[in-house]
Order: structure tokens, then sequence, then C-alpha cells
């Protein structure tokens, strides 16, 4: 609403009256259209953005009640006023439970006029700026929200919660553009109404498709289809009654996706307003999901980088080939018992792979000596987590894990090695790794012995709860095996 000088339109058959009207508003310093029955009042109203209606009962063509019928039904934003002829008091009542927001009898006086106008205009002023900071508030959560995850698929998830918290939508599509085409994928839908059909599913694919060539947004409905030509020719046999937002994700000059939003009708239809709300959304959502799509193909070079260097310990270390993939299993299911984060399960996962990592600075005589080390050779091969943990520096997106590397040698009693930590000191989830990096070792084939069984390698375990390990994590180590037999088998 213009906020300086308000648009109102009165609907009036009699000249004389709606002269009256018309120039006592304007001397209050409102824009006034004028409408001599309900079909001229509803073409304005769907042309102008008006504030409030004035509106006889009586007019030709369409009266008032229809004129009002007729504004619900196609939900255009604009408050009613009434004005009822003497003794139709039950009309006006009637007309307030259709939607008026009050009445005006016949005769008033131009005073009452412009005091009710200012109190109806007041009240929608007050009305919008409510509304204005409750949108406010809702794109901050989104934001805040968004901004909590760097993966594409939790980001989504969080961007449907947040479309159906404020947009209450019968059925909801979001697409995304693929990498290297200008197909749209579908990312996540809801609802039925979009798989209602498939003549309906092309429908909307298509309208999908020119608002990410087009860039526009758009509020589809009965009435706006009706007069558009190109909607009514491509909707005009299918059963889409309903009212439909369409808006592109846009990331500057760039088309990321699209959202499509799809209200039966049960519901009121969609306003302009929510195309507007629906527009904010989506540009805030376009920067997170372009940062996840950046994140995610990072993630997808640091498993490369893993697993190459991965290899490049087990080409080494001949005698533990398997091992790293066989820990980075163990401590996840460990991990997942725990109830740990996603994010955590990630962290043990690579350190699992990559705790050895160190190894390859380690002489090859001393690491592949089938005898017993000697006391120089065995405090070189303690030096491997702090090798880790030095090759590992180099990638700045492991350094979440440098502190697993570098403690997987630690004894909950003190007596282990790099820094000889104890108990709480350790970082949690390297004392993970450094019990099920000994079940794996001890379960395994070495060069100077056989692997032991189960029930050997978790006595050997257990005889060391308090001292190397965490006697709670093996209690809980010896269910999982004896009850999920976790071993995989690694080609
Ligand atoms: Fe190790």
């Amino acid at each position: 609403m213009d906020k300086e000088n308000p648009n109102i339109l009165i609907a009036e058959d009699e000249y004389e009256l709606r002269e009256i009207c018309s120039e006592a508003l304007q001397a209050s310093g409102y824009n006034v259209f004028e409408a001599s029955n309900g079909i001229e009042a509803l073409n304005i109203l769907q042309e102008k953005d008006i504030a409030l209606v004035l509106s006889d009962i009586r007019m030709p063509e369409m009266d008032g009640i229809q004129l009002l019928n007729q504004i619900v039904m196609e939900n255009i934003d604009v408050d009613f006023i009434i004005i009822t002829g003497f003794g139709s008091i039950d009309t006006a009542v009637e007309t307030i439970k259709k939607g008026a927001i009050d009445y005006l009898p016949k005769p008033f006086n131009i005073d009452h006029l412009r005091l009710q106008v200012d109190k109806a205009i007041n009240q929608r002023l007050e009305r919008e700026e409510k509304n204005i900071l409750d949108k406010r508030v809702q794109v901050l959560k989104l934001s805040q929200d968004l901004n909590k995850h760097l993966e594409l698929n939790t980001l989504l998830d969080e961007f449907l919660f947040h479309i159906e918290k404020n947009f209450s939508p019968s059925s909801t599509g979001i697409f995304l553009k693929a990498d290297q085409s200008n197909e749209l994928k579908q990312a996540r839908a809801s609802g039925k109404l979009l798989y209602a059909d498939s003549t309906t599913l092309n429908i909307i694919r298509k309208l999908c498709k020119e608002t990410m060539e087009k860039q526009h947004y758009k509020l589809i409905d009965p009435y706006t289809i009706k007069k558009d030509a190109y909607l009514y020719s491509l909707l005009r046999d299918s059963k889409l009654n309903y009212s439909m937002l369409f808006a592109p994700i846009l990331k500057q000059e760039a088309c990321l996706g699209v959202v499509v939003l799809m209200r039966d009708n049960t519901k009121s239809f969609y306003t302009n307003d929510d195309l507007q709300l629906l527009k904010v959304f989506t540009s805030q959502t376009a920067s997170a999901i372009e940062n996840a799509k950046l994140y995610g193909q990072l993630q997808v070079m640091n498993q490369e980088i893993i697993r190459s260097l991965t290899q490049a310990v087990e080409a080494k270390d001949i005698y533990t080939r398997g091992h790293s993939y066989q820990v980075a299993n163990y401590a996840t299911q460990l991990g997942k018992r725990l109830g740990l984060t996603s994010g955590e399960l990630s962290q043990l996962y690579y350190a699992g792979l990559v705790h050895d990592i160190g190894k390859i600075g380690i002489p090859d005589n001393i690491l592949n000596k089938p005898d017993t080390l000697t006391p120089e050779e065995y405090s070189i091969m303690k030096r491997h987590p702090e090798l880790g943990k030095n090759i590992l520096l180099q990638v700045k997106s492991l350094e979440n894990i440098l502190p697993i590397i570098y403690h997987h040698h630690e004894y909950v009693d003190g007596n282990g090695y790099p820094d000889k930590l104890r108990d709480s000191q350790i970082p949690f989830l390297a004392k993970l790794i450094s019990l099920v990096d000994a079940f794996d070792a001890l379960t395994s084939d070495r060069a100077y012995r056989y692997a032991l069984s189960v029930p050997e390698a978790l006595s050997i375990i257990q005889a060391k709860a308090g001292q190397q390990w965490d006697t709670e994590l093996i209690e809980i180590w010896v269910d999982i095996v004896n009850k999920e037999n976790p071993k995989v088998n690694i080609g």
C-alpha cells in the first residue's frame, strides 16, 4: 500500500454522492478511483493496488454483495466497507460476515466518512507493518537455519521445512539444475498434487523450465489463467484448478533451480505478497545451495586425497593391507552405537582410514620387520603419529581429525605415546580409534603370528581395561562384536 496517498475505490451508482465522497477523500490526501457498478470496480481492483473499497449495495450490473463475493473468491487483498441504505442493518451484518470490515449507513455526513476511512487505513497500515516484521523474523530464522548446514541434502530438508511452515502448500516441488546441462532434476517433493497424474507433472515441469529460462516469478490461479492466453491454452484441459507460485532460485545471473508451491481449493489462493516472500526465501537459499555444492565438491576431493593417502600407506606396510578400511568401519559402528553425530562419524571414518599415514615416514626395514623391534627401532616406530599429523597438516579440511591421528596410541593410564596423556585428557574419538585399531590388529594375520580368534582378542583387550583402553568403550565394543559381527570383507 502507498503509505503517503493510499488508493481508495468508491463503487457507487449515484453520480453526485460519488463525487462528494471522492472530493472529500482527495482533500484528505487519498488517491481516489471511481466505479459506477461492481464490474467496473472489479476491473479497477484487478489493475490497481487498492487499499480500501467503499461500495454501495444496490448497483446495476453487479451489486455490492456480488462484488464482495468476487473479491473474496479471487483472494484480492483489499479492505471493504459497505454503504447501506436506511433500515438495511441485516444486510450490513451479512456483508461483515462475508468479509467486509465495516458498514456506513446512509445518510452519512462527510466527517463521519473521513473518520471511518482514516480508521480503516490506519488499521491496514498497522497490519502491514506487523506483517512485514513477522516476515523479517521468518526470513531471519530461515537464514540462521540454512547457515547451520553445509551438506546439500540437509540444507534442502531445512528449506522445505521453512517453506511448509510459512506458505502452507498442499504440495511443494524443489528442482535443481543439473551441473552439466539445462535439465531440472527433482530434489524434493512433498504432498500429492505434484504427482496427481502424469499430465499435471508434465505441465508443472514445463512451467518450471520456463521459470528457469525466463528467470521470472509467477503467481498462477484460475483467474490469472483466464487472462493469459498462453497459460489458458496450456492449462485449459488439465485439472490444475489450483493456485501456484513459481520462483527461480537465483544467484546473481545464474539460476540454480526452481521452487513450485501448489495449493488446492481447500485453501485460500496465494497472493502477490506470498510471491514476494517466496522471492526473499529463494534468494536467501541460493547462496546456501551454492556453498553446499562447493562444499560437496570439496568433500569429493578430500575423499580422493584420503583414498590415495590410504593406498600409499598400505602399499608400504604390506602386512596391514585392508587394516585402514577395517578400522574406519569398526570405528563408525562403535560411534553409531554411542549415538555420535553424523559429523563425528565422518571424522571417525576418515581418521580410521588415515590413522597410520605416518608410517609412510618409517623406514621399510623397521615397518616390515618380521621379528620383534629393538628399543631403538621401536622408538622410531613410535614417531608415526607425529609424522602422520605433520603430513595431514597440509590438508586444511582435515584439521579436525589431526588430534585423533596424533593421539591414537595414548593409554588411559598415561603410559602411551606420544604425549603420555591420561584418560579424560585423550580426545574421545582417539580413544575409540585406539580400541578398534587394536581389535583389528589382533584378529588379523601378522608376519610374526597368525590372527587370534575373536574371544582371544577380546580377552586380551579386556585384560587391559582401564590401563590401555577405556573400560566402558570395551564393554560396548564386546557387545557389538558378540551381537552384530561387525567385520566386513575387504577385497
Ligand atoms: Fe598406529
